[in-house]
Parts: C-alpha cells; structure tokens; sequence
C-alpha cells in the first residue's frame, strides 16, 4: 500500500471518531488533508477550528463550518498529521510550517489523535529535522543561539527554512529553522533549551500532548497509546 493509501485510512478512520455537535480541531498536512475531507463528506453538524490558513481554505471549500479558536471555551478533539510519531506518542511537526497554529489548538483540546502513515513511526525521534518558529526580527542573531544550543547537544547549526521565492514564511508571520539531528537523545531537555531562546516562538516537538495514535499500515490501520 502505498504512503498516500495509509494516510488516507488513517484520517478516514479518525473521521469516524467525530459526533455531532463536537468542536474539532483540523490538523494541517497532507494526511490531516484526508481527515478533513472524510470528515466533511459524513456532514455532521460540527464546527472546525482550523490550525492554518491552508486547512481553513480546504474546509470552507468543503462546506465545514469554521470557528476561531478565541470564540470557543475548549475543543473536543483535534486530529492532525506528524511527521514523526516516537517513544510515548512523542511527536516531531512542523514540516508544513504550522507547528505553532497547531502547538495552541492541541493545548485547547481534551484529546488529540494524531494520524500517519507507517514510516512516520519511529523508534527514536531526530531523523526528521526538528523545525524551529523564530520571531522574524534579528532572526539570525536567534539561530545563532539555536547554533550554540545546537552544539550543547551534538546537533549541527539549524538551518533557516527557504522554498523557491526565498525564506519560508509561516501564518503568523514568523520564519522555521530546521534542526538536523539524526537522533535526539533526551527530547524534553532539548524542548526546554528551545524555550528559554528569546526569539523563538516555539517547536515542533510535541510532548506529552496526543492521546492516540491510528497509523495506516498495510495490515490496516493500527491504533497507538502512549
Ligand atoms: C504541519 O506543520 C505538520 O505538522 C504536519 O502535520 C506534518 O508535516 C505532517 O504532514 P503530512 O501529513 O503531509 O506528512
């Protein structure tokens, strides 16, 4: 089965777990993509609580009520992509540059599923280079700190983020540094390092924070818990 068929079995299948009149938090991505549209197709009466600009296009498109996060007490569930699934559920996001929209609709919510294809399932995180959301001013002078972080734990420099037309921009107007790893070794100390950077929004490491996991697998779509 090919990547694409696990991504869609798994948002379809998390698709399944929405009751009307829930609040849901729609994840940004290419399988979160899945979820949104099998999502709409069951027209339920929902509200959506986009994590980026890309999702609230997908969804209005698709006829999904849309709420702003600030209009709403909390959200009921959140189902949102990955691009690696650890030890414990540990996750690395941000590879579509909307880890932060994300980071604060998954603090909202009372339960989130996160929902991959099989290769994001890993036994380590770090082979997916850790994204960084730096505030755009003096940025440089930000990833020189990263740098110097970086090397504390072994890592190489962090790389700022460029597409095509020059440097990624993210929906709240930040720029990504990308953290090459290989392996991280202690998730949560390097989570906390990240953090007392002045300059950094924040990171893609999600700890602590999905309740579930559904992988597509070849054998079908498999469910994980911490
Ligand atoms: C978006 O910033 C990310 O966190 C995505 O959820 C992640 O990159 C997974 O994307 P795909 O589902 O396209 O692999």
């Amino acid at each position: 089965m090919s990547a694409d068929a696990q991504k869609k079995a798994s948002g379809e299948a998390a698709a399944l777990l929405v009751e009307p009149g829930m609040v849901v938090g729609l994840g940004t991505g290419s399988t979160a993509a899945w979820f949104v549209k099998a999502l709409a197709a069951r027209k339920l009466d929902i509200r959506g609580v986009p994590t980026s600009e890309a999702t609230a296009s997908l969804a209005r498109e698709l006829g999904i009520p849309l709420v702003a996060l600030d209009d709403v007490m909390s959200i009921d569930l959140t189902v949102d992509g990955a691009d690696e699934i650890g030890p414990g559920l540990s996750l690395i996001k941000g590879g579509g540059a909307a880890l932060l929209r994300e980071k604060l609709v998954w603090e909202a919510s009372r339960r989130c599923v996160v929902i991959a294809d099989a290769a994001k399932h890993v036994k380590v995180l770090g082979k997916f280079p850790l994204p960084i959301e730096v505030v755009r001013f003096g940025h440089s002078h930000t990833g020189r700190r990263l740098a110097d972080i970086a090397a504390e734990f072994d890592l190489p420099p962090p790389r700022l983020r460029m597409a095509d037309r020059g440097v990624v921009v993210t929906d709240g107007g930040n720029v990504i540094y990308d953290m090459a790893s290989g392996a991280i070794a202690d998730p949560a100390a390097l989570a906390q390092a990240l953090k007392t950077v002045t300059g950094v929004v924040d990171h893609g490491l999600f700890l602590d924070l999905a309740d579930e996991a559904l992988v597509g697998t070849d054998e079908g779509v498999v469910k994980l818990l911490p």
